[in-house]
């Protein structure tokens, strides 16, 4: 999972991930993800902050600066299913609610899930180790039911998988 690095500095860490990928609108996405990497989610400061370079990129004219709103950077994280604006646990559980998945045995896995886990959508355990999400198509309709653990995808999911997959998971 994303390692969750609060004690560095914010400041810097949007910094590098700006010069890593420049100053320009189709770098949102990654220079967003290498925030989420490094923290494990992505804080509004840092929206604030990337935002601020963004615009004082240095070298750039007036006319070449990449204007973006703090809200537009922060519907991009919000939409992207592997940015996260809130703080997580130290695993993201992301079921898929779509419909495919759902006619497909997603209803039922949806409450096991929650059973198993013993939260519902948007909570993280008292532990920090789990967070349940919920999110829409992934893409992979064919091997639904369908759910996310970090980056690792599981196809085909029935309720009694559920403790073997996440004994995978400190
Ligand atoms: S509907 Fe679940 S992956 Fe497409």
């Amino acid at each position: 999972m994303l390692k969750i690095a609060e004690e560095k500095d914010l400041v810097s860490i949007v910094k590098n991930a700006v010069e890593k990928h420049g100053a320009q609108a189709d770098e949102f996405i990654p220079i967003l993800l290498e925030i989420n990497h490094e923290y494990g989610y992505i804080p509004g400061e840092a929206i604030r902050q990337a935002r601020k370079l963004l615009h004082g990129a240095p070298g750039k004219s007036p006319e070449e600066r990449v204007l973006v709103s703090e809200g537009q950077l922060y519907g991009l994280a919000s939409f992207y299913h592997m940015l996260h604006t809130e703080k997580t646990g130290r695993h993201v559980v992301q079921f898929c609610e779509s419909a495919p998945c759902h006619v497909q045995g997603g209803r039922e896995l949806w409450k096991a899930l929650q059973q198993t886990l013993e939260l519902k959508a948007g909570e993280t355990d008292p532990q920090g180790r789990f967070t349940l999400k919920t999110v829409s198509c992934l893409g992979v309709c064919g091997v639904g039911p369908v759910m996310l653990v970090d980056d690792d995808l599981y196809g085909n999911v029935g309720p009694e998988q559920l403790a073997d997959i996440f004994a995978r998971y400190e």
